[in-house]
């Protein structure tokens, strides 16, 4: 069992992940890039191999013909692949040049920017005078982090500490603002010397902007980065429908980049600044849509935990009825216990939303809001669109009941990243293996779902003559057609089990002596130890089962 705190742990994860070149710092002989990361030769296997898995049993292995547990009916999948950069008119209709923002706060002494919601505090008093100390930490190190800034706001030594009396627990600066508990002039600044530096929240646009042509420059030429993959979705339905043979209902998948400018990227690959999607938009008929969200919903938290993540640490969390839109029957969320939360916090992994045809409406008709419980399009002052959608129609005709409808949709909304990161967690682990003379040595291992392993098995020969060699690199190339496989003759045989056991392979094979003479090798199981004797021509049948 772990005994480190969280964050201890999470700073193991993330120094592993850097070692064994699973996550850099983007750019990171120039310092690196805050909110970028890249993945190393093992990160990039495990997140392809997180992709893989959802686009197989998402989209590439669906069974249409049949009616899967919980569904109300088959259905169809198929894919799409859509550009980055698209009109800027799609992000008008859908609300996000509008309204995709968070609110910012900047700190006129330390010219440090941050998001308005992550910053928490409390009331600190000491001989008279009192302050509202804020932090922009976030889990167990939020509260240290106030005991410190007021420790040193108030000019005092270690040992006086105690004298400073608190009003209460950390709360967030926007809620006691917002109910006038306290003010900005009271607030002193996460990274500031004196109250007042803070300077009044502003809206903050997350969508990167770029300029599409050479003589770029007036507003015209101005495009985004998508912030979602959703929106290629739904300006292709129409030409979905078009040209394949699919009829509701039916989903489109897409696994893709994402752009946020996000304020304050934190918690590594958490929140970044680019990052990948995984999306899937279901169109189904409005009077069965419950029961799809409900499907999907149950779908999506059953794939987390097939693939391994720890049950404990999962929570489905369903919002509240008053954090719904008007259209919504549900929406969801699928949340981690990452470990650079505090405990009992959870993260998003993935959004499942019940998006009813605003979407497909928007692009149709022009951008919609919501009017005495309707969605309506939105005008100017001039009485016309203040968006205008495509004027293309979106409907659907559904052959079976002869009728004409602006389909429904679901929406399972994951992030590779984020997911990737989960994986990476949940797999890290501590435990005591005996080393050659038996005695208890302490192994960090990776216990990666073997679907997800970036390396699936690893060939041993226990020494470098005896013809071990030849029967070990025999073995690899009968393997490597069929998983990821690493062919490793360095070091003593403990030295790269470890090796094997840090990037998280399920199962190492030795050859030794005995393979001489009988034709078997040693098949090593990463988690539970157990090392069985498999004969050399069954070991590819033998792991292609075991990954099936
Ligand atoms: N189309 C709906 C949509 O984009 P979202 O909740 O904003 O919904 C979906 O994003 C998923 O994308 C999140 O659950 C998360 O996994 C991932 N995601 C969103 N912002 C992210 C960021 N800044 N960094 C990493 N992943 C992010």
């Amino acid at each position: 069992m772990d005994k480190q705190n969280d964050q201890s742990r999470m700073d193991k994860i993330v120094s592993l992940a850097k070692r064994r070149g699973f996550i850099f710092q983007s750019s990171e002989i120039y310092g690196g890039l805050n909110g970028f990361w890249d993945y190393g030769p093992l990160g990039v296997a495990l997140k392809r191999n997180v992709k893989d898995a959802w686009w197989r049993d998402m989209v590439a292995g669906h069974d249409e013909l049949a009616t899967l547990a919980g569904a109300p009916s088959p259905y169809e999948m198929t894919g799409l692949d859509c550009t980055i950069i698209m009109h800027p008119q799609v992000w008008k209709c859908s609300g996000h040049f509008d309204l995709f923002h968070d609110w910012m706060i900047d700190c006129r002494e330390s010219k440090r920017r941050y998001r308005y919601d992550h910053l928490h505090g409390r009331w600190a008093a000491h001989r008279g005078k009192k302050v509202f100390v804020t932090t922009d930490q976030s889990g167990d190190e939020a509260v240290p982090d106030t005991v410190a800034k007021a420790q040193k706001f108030f000019g005092l030594r270690a040992k006086q500490v105690d004298e400073i009396e608190w009003g209460g627990g950390l709360e967030s600066l926007q809620a006691v603002v917002a109910a006038g508990v306290a003010s900005l002039a009271d607030a002193l600044g996460p990274d500031a010397a004196a109250p007042g530096s803070l300077t009044e929240p502003r809206e903050f646009n997350l969508m990167f902007e770029t300029r599409i042509g050479a003589l770029a420059g007036d507003d015209d030429d101005r495009a985004f980065l998508r912030p979602e993959t959703a929106q290629g979705i739904f300006v292709n339905f129409k030409n979905v429908l078009d040209t394949s043979r699919v009829s509701v209902p039916f989903g489109i998948a897409q696994v893709g980049k994402s752009f946020r400018n996000e304020i304050t990227p934190r918690n590594f690959t958490f929140r970044s600044r680019e990052f990948e999607q995984m999306e899937i938009e279901f169109f189904c008929k409005p009077a069965d849509s419950a029961e799809w969200y409900r499907y999907w919903r149950d779908r999506r938290w059953k794939w987390y935990l097939d693939l391994g993540l720890t049950a404990g640490k999962l929570q489905l969390r369903e919002h509240a009825s008053d954090e719904l839109s008007h259209y919504s029957v549900g929406t969801a969320d699928i949340e981690y216990a990452f470990p650079f939360l505090a405990p009992g916090e959870f993260g998003e992994l993935e959004g499942i939303a019940h998006r009813g045809d605003f979407d497909l409406r928007s692009h149709m008709e022009g951008k919609l809001v919501r009017k005495n419980g309707e969605l309506v399009v939105e005008t100017g002052p001039d009485g016309k669109p203040r968006h205008r959608g495509s004027g293309k129609d979106l409907s659907y005709f559904d052959d079976v009941s002869r009728e004409r409808y602006v389909p429904h949709v679901i929406e399972p909304s994951a992030g590779a990243d984020r997911g990737t990161l989960a994986f990476l967690c949940d797999a890290y682990h501590e435990d005591e293996v005996p080393d050659a003379d038996g005695k208890p040595r302490s192994r960090t291992v990776m216990k990666f779902h073997p679907r997800l392993a970036p390396v699936k098995a690893a060939i041993l020969p226990l020494v470098k003559k005896d013809g071990m060699p030849e029967v070990a690199i025999d073995l690899y190339r009968a393997l490597k057609p069929h998983m990821a496989c690493q062919y490793d003759e360095k070091g003593a045989v403990g030295r790269r089990y470890a090796r094997q056991d840090e990037a998280g392979t399920p199962w190492c094979l030795t050859i030794d002596g005995q393979t001489l003479a009988d034709k078997t090798v040693t098949l090593r199981d990463r988690d539970s130890l157990v090392q069985s004797r498999v004969p050399v021509a069954e070991v590819v049948d033998l792991l292609r089962d075991k990954l099936a």
